[in-house]
């Protein structure tokens, strides 16, 4: 088994989503000590606090799957100059019952990619704001707003030449970042 398990979340259901070919290209750069796994958050249901003393089926694997990750990517679009509902319903569920939050501690990367030019910078930034509030460790530096053109990624799906090179960096220094701060 790999030292350093990742849980991936993506902010997007779309069959055809360029933020999951992300998640799928980019941990191709990412040494073999580390795995990861996307986790499936459309079919949670709608968050609703009364059902914090006997949350469904899907939620217990979902944080789970998080509890037993050393880290955490998001890769997500933006919507509406935000996160997208299903990834902030995720984030959600997984952070109750108060005191019980499955996120706190896991380091965290961030990352998305838009059709439009600022490259999902303000899903990002809102992402960043929740993440610190759940004590997420959530590294800083590089920003990745990547804007879907074409020639991201090659025609097997792998991240395109243009862009290996600025992407082979943030998994370096994701990696880094996960290895200081796993636990
Ligand atoms: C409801 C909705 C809202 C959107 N709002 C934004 C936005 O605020 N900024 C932006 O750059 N793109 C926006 N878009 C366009 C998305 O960037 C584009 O649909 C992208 O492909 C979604 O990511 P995906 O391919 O991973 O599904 C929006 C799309 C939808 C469906």
């Amino acid at each position: 088994m790999s030292q350093y398990q990742i849980a991936v979340v993506v902010g997007s259901l779309r069959k055809d989503s360029f933020n999951r070919k992300l998640a799928s290209a980019i941990v191709k750069l990412a040494p073999s000590e580390f795995s990861f796994k996307q986790l499936e958050i459309g079919d949670l249901p709608l968050y609703n606090q009364d059902d914090d003393g006997q949350q469904p089926a899907c939620v217990q694997r979902l944080k789970a799957e998080i509890a037993s990750a050393q880290g955490l990517l998001f890769v997500t679009p933006e919507y509406n100059r935000s996160v997208p509902g299903v990834l902030k319903n995720a984030i959600d569920h997984a952070s109750r019952p108060y005191g019980q939050s499955a996120w706190a501690g896991k380091p965290a990367g961030v990352l998305g990619v838009s059709v439009g030019a600022i490259g999902a910078a303000l899903a990002q930034q809102h992402l960043r704001n929740v993440l610190a509030y759940l004590d997420v460790p959530t590294l800083g530096q590089p920003e990745a707003f990547i804007h879907a053109k074409e020639g991201l990624f090659d025609t097997s799906g792998n991240i395109g030449a243009g862009s290996q090179a600025f992407l082979q960096n943030w998994m370096d220094q994701y990696v880094a970042w996960v290895k200081k701060h796993a636990v």
